[in-house]
């Protein structure tokens, strides 16, 4: 995607700085491991891309505000959110997997761990393993309502997490039912969760204000990647003006009921802004 790139540890930080500078509220971090595997070892090793990035980013950079994306999709050989088993992903299995990762992202340090894999009892999971292990602190937030959406692409292209078989529609939600968000939505409540996403954002601004109506902890929205690509592309092909529509489509995201919008906009966005 134009202006993002995979950054190794030490210009992350470069990135880091920047954002505290221009005020950005925070960051997200998504890790690309050296080597991918089947049991997503990468995800969670207390020395894996994420962990050492977040120590590195509490060191260098400690007031921005650091989240870390949990799941194994970027981490397993074949690109799915979890373990398989006889072909197909294996809910419960994977929820070993995503407690250990987000016990050492808190480990690292993170201020806030973000489930995004879709797994069920994975927030009421991760909350149990976050309090045995001494977290009792480290908030979650839960990607709730995420559907199976082609406006990953470009996203999966960048972290080279697309699934070699099948797709993801066994776990992430048909964009058809509405009413299926909202019972994800209390369900991760019900478990722990501290904050809810919903994803992705401009197609979903029904189920944002839905779940603005229903619920009143901090509610995000995530503007995916082919979100950004779509106006990045008709910008840069002179049908769209860039700055007024970027403004417009954050400003529909906030309307619709978010409190927060992660956004590759974030720079340029808050620079105008
Ligand atoms: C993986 C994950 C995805 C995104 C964030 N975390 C992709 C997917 O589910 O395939 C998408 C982000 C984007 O498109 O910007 N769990
Ligand atoms: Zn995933």
């Amino acid at each position: 995607m134009p202006g993002n790139a995979q950054l190794s540890i030490d210009n992350l930080v470069i990135e880091a700085e920047e954002c505290r500078r221009l005020g950005i509220g925070g960051i997200i971090l998504f890790g690309i491991p050296e080597e991918k595997d089947e049991h997503a070892s990468g995800a969670y090793a207390s020395d894996g891309i994420t962990q050492r990035a977040v120590r590195a980013l509490k060191r260098e950079v400690p007031e921005l505000l650091v989240i870390t994306d949990v799941c194994n999709c970027e981490y397993t050989s074949h690109g799915h959110c979890g373990l398989i088993v006889d072909g197909d992903v294996s809910n419960d299995e994977t929820l070993k997997w995503l407690s250990k990762t987000a016990v050492s992202h808190a480990e690292a340090g993170a201020d806030i761990v973000a489930p995004s894999d879709m797994m069920d009892g994975r927030v009421a999971a991760i909350r149990a393993a976050l309090d045995a292990n001494g977290h009792f602190k480290t908030p979650i937030l839960s990607y709730a309502a995420k559907y199976a959406s082609a406006f990953y692409g470009p996203f999966r292209e960048a972290a080279e997490s697309t699934p070699q078989f099948g797709d993801r529609r066994s776990y992430q939600m048909d964009p058809g039912n509405a009413r299926e968000a909202m019972r994800e939505i209390a369900a991760d409540l019900e478990e722990g969760a501290d904050m809810i996403m919903v994803k992705p954002a401009m197609p979903y601004l029904d189920i944002l204000r839905e779940a603005r109506r229903a619920i009143d902890v901090p509610l995000g929205a995530y503007q995916v990647s082919g979100e950004f690509s779509m106006i990045m592309a008709a910008a840069a092909n002179g049908w769209l003006d860039l700055e007024s529509t970027m403004i417009e489509s954050l400003t529909s995201i906030r309307r619709a009921g978010a409190d927060f919008t992660l956004t590759y906009f974030a720079k340029a966005a808050s620079a105008l802004l």
